[in-house]
């Protein structure tokens, strides 16, 4: 049993369309993960606050440390397009040879670049995390998976005027 079995789920019924979409996106997104060295492939999909959707999949390198997780490929896909505000976004993964049985968490360098974004965006995003199968779904606050962030604010910096 994993901790996260005991969160508040949700039925992907009840997602809103808009989270629905998002969802769908980060699935197709998944299949595009370069994974040799784990097989592990996760998809992510980026809500602007204009209602676009920016997605990325995980990218391994033979230099383990090199690789870069789906959430980080969105928001550096994001800001090459051009945007820079969001609202929300959504991570669903699948095992090398299974479909995942639990939600997938960002790892504490994505929470890092998220919260990073979310302060340009003024915006807590809400953050969809789902099983392979979208038979576990649920939804946090990126403030409750970061906690007592260290941030811009710890700078002095406002990072208000990067808005795009
Ligand atoms: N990974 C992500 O892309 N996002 C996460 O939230 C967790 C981990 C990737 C990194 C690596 O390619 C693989 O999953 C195994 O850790």
């Amino acid at each position: 049993m994993k901790e996260t079995d005991n969160l508040q789920k949700i039925e992907y019924e009840n997602l809103s369309e808009d989270y629905q979409r998002l969802l769908n996106e980060a699935e197709k997104v998944m299949d595009r993960a370069y994974n040799p060295y784990s097989g592990f492939s996760v998809g992510a999909a980026l809500l602007t606050k204009n209602g676009k959707i920016i997605t990325g999949a995980n990218v391994e390198n033979a230099a383990y440390g090199s690789s870069i997780c789906a959430e980080r490929a969105a928001i550096l896909r994001a800001n090459a397009e051009g945007y820079r505000e969001f609202c929300a976004i959504a991570v669903i993964a699948k095992g090398k040879d299974s479909d995942t049985t639990g939600i997938t968490a960002p790892c504490g360098e994505c929470r890092q670049v998220l919260n990073e974004f979310s302060q340009v965006s003024e915006c807590d995003f809400d953050v969809i995390l789902s099983t392979t199968k979208k038979d576990k779904i649920a939804i946090f606050k990126l403030s409750q998976l970061l906690s007592l962030p260290f941030g811009p604010k710890d700078l002095g910096i406002n990072v208000k005027r990067y808005q795009r």
